[in-house]
């Protein structure tokens, strides 16, 4: 077996190396602080892996990312949403009966208890609907306690339905909320992405017509979001989740970490930078202050921890937003803008130096913003998307024998021992 060594004051130890299905390297220091006294230090944790996973495969040099060893490219062509949702959750893809009753399943569960529409109402109207979504989540362990006691398999498995199928209604609730519109309930006729469209546009007062093309857009939006290894608010989900709280407020994190700028919020900063950029011969300015190191601004949906070449997702997302503009026929001038950001982006050396691409954010917005979904709500419709993915994750996390609380170590860098100084003395 492959080992590595490592020589700390002259003394030398062997440490095992691991080897994944698709070759990548890993050096198992579980034993390092037993063995020598010390630790390791790897701010951002770009080095390290805390768990070994069967979920998503990702290879950030060539642009790869496969769902249960499925490549991304062939799930946005063939797939919907609720197919690879439950490719993600129990590892295959369903079988005709499987998904037949996972989709009844999805449609039974998709109401919200009438009790929780209350809570909407507390909400101040300028409420951001992540801030709703997370809290509307966090409640519905509440609503079905029996999560704390009976951890059995099924009873994870219909809290895992109950979550992809409710975020949907709450995401499309709280939009209603914020126009001050009655709620649209749910539809038993209707898909996935059909009824969540119905639940957003569709009123007393005027019809909405379900257009075959949107939906298959949404789908495919979904899909792409749906799972992406140890990012940042899965790691949200998964740090909550190994102290042994329940699903749904494990969930209910991984949307509070998703909402920042740095991560899912990007995608709504993405479309407000390209607002404000305004016309093509504005860009160059915007570039200048994005690599100037005393400005904090930043080209959003630009960059990625994992993808130092171009994110897969992007191109998809690409190749769709010239489709759904031309179905639509909208002339879409954010989109001229952000070809334009990017083709000059890609040719500037401070990108090409730091591996700088386009990621999955920064054409998402574009088609959300073309398919009617207001600019304030595209970080929810991530949250719809990952959902699967986090739950996978939680219940991995949940099934593995190696699986330890989630709690790292620091180098302490404060006072030394120093005394206690009376109020009076100070
Ligand atoms: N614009 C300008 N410079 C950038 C950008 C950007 N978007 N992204 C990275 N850089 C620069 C950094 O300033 C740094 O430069 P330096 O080496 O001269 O100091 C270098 O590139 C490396 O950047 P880090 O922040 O160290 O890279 P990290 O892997 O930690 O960050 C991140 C990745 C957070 C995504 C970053 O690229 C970023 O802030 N992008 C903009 C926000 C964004 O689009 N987020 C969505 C990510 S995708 C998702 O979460 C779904």
């Amino acid at each position: 077996m492959e080992k590595a060594v490592i020589e700390i004051a002259g003394k030398k130890y062997e440490l095992k190396v691991i080897t994944g299905t698709e070759g990548e390297k890993a050096i198992d220091i579980s034993e390092l602080r037993k063995l020598t006294g010390h630790i390791t230090l790897d701010y951002g944790f770009m080095n390290t892996g805390v768990c070994r996973s069967a979920i998503s495969f990702i290879d950030g040099e060539k642009g790869i990312l496969r769902y249960r060893g499925i490549p991304i490219e062939e799930l946005a062509e063939k797939s919907t949403f609720v197919e690879t949702s439950y490719l993600l959750i129990h590892g295959e893809l369903p079988g005709k009966n499987e998904l037949e009753n996972y989709s009844e399943l999805l449609n039974y569960h998709s109401m919200l208890h009438e009790d929780m529409k209350h809570f909407f109402d507390g909400f101040p109207a300028a409420s951001h609907p992540m801030n709703i979504l997370s809290t509307m989540l966090n409640a519905l362990s509440s609503f079905y306690p029996e999560i704390e006691t009976n951890t059995k398999i099924e009873n994870i498995d219909l809290a895992a339905t109950r979550l992809i199928s409710k975020t949907r209604t709450i995401a499309a609730f709280s939009y209603k909320k914020s126009k001050g519109h009655p709620f649209v309930y749910p539809r038993k006729d209707l898909t996935y992405c059909a009824n969540f469209l119905n639940m957003m546009f569709s009123s007393p007062v005027a019809t909405y017509e379900i257009d075959p093309d949107i939906v298959k857009a949404l789908n495919l939006l979904l899909i792409i979001h749906a799972e992406h290894e140890q990012n940042c608010s899965t790691t949200a989900v998964k740090t909550i989740g190994s102290s042994g709280v329940n699903l749904y407020t494990s969930i209910s994190a991984g949307v509070s970490a998703l909402w920042g700028t740095l991560h899912g919020g990007a995608n709504q900063e993405v479309i407000e930078m390209l607002e404000a950029i305004g016309k093509p011969e504005n860009i160059s300015k915007f570039i200048s202050r994005a690599k100037d190191k005393n400005d904090s601004f930043r080209l959003m949906g630009f960059g990625h921890r994992v993808y130092k070449n171009y994110d897969p997702r992007a191109r998809i997302l690409k190749k769709t937003c010239d489709k759904i503009l031309a179905k639509i026929k909208t002339s879409q001038p954010l989109l001229e803008i952000a070809q334009k950001l990017e083709e000059i982006a890609l040719r500037d050396e401070y990108f090409i130096e730091r591996k700088l691409y386009p990621n999955v954010d920064f054409y998402s917005g574009i088609i959300y913003k073309a398919i009617g979904i207001p600019v304030e709500m595209f970080t929810v419709m991530f949250a719809i998307g990952r959902m699967p993915g986090w739950i996978a994750h939680w219940k991995e996390l949940n099934s593995d024998q190696e699986t330890k609380i989630l709690r790292p170590r620091q180098v302490y860098i404060g006072s030394k021992i120093r005394n206690y100084i009376p109020i009076d003395k100070r």
